[in-house]
């Protein structure tokens, strides 16, 4: 069966609050189920996820997640087929926060710690997730399956 990854970027609803321990509860119900898994990244302001799993799923969850209010101005960067998992051990990883480590790991792959989702390298957005959930509390992580 096919593989898909997607990748979006969106401007977190200030108005709209964000209780990040309810987010990663309702990531592990659904995503679990659908057999999803992926990366969450929240700066503060911003947004980055990624999302792999059947088309029909991911596709579907997109169009959820593209409804929330909690944020907008949502960026498909990319969705193509894959051959393998990126985050095969998350459900969905959620990294939050831009501390001294986090700057380094975004200036490891990207010229300036700010992303501009219109010129932003999708590969390199990537690597920032993966090294990101490698900083990720082991406790935080919920396991597949
Ligand atoms: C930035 C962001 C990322 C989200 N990621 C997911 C996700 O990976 N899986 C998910 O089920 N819901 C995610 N949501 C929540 C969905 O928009 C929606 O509220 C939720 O899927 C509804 O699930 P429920 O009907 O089980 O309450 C996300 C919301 C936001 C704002």
């Amino acid at each position: 069966m096919n593989l898909t990854r997607l990748v979006y970027y969106s401007q977190r609803n200030p108005s709209e609050s964000m209780d990040a321990q309810a987010l990663i509860e309702t990531c592990k119900r659904n995503n679990g189920r659908m057999n999803l898994t992926g990366m969450l990244h929240y700066n503060g302001d911003h947004f980055m996820q990624v999302i792999e799993g059947g088309r029909v799923e991911v596709s579907a969850l997109y169009h959820r997640i593209a409804r929330d209010p909690r944020h907008s101005n949502i960026i498909l960067l990319a969705c193509s087929d894959v051959r393998e998992r990126m985050f095969p051990t998350w459900s969905m990883g959620l990294h939050q926060g831009m501390d001294d480590r986090t700057q380094n790991i975004y200036l490891r792959y990207f010229s300036t710690d700010v992303v501009n989702p219109e010129t932003v390298n999708v590969e390199s957005l990537l690597d920032v997730l993966q090294d990101l959930s490698v900083e990720l509390a082991p406790q935080l992580r919920i396991d597949h399956g």
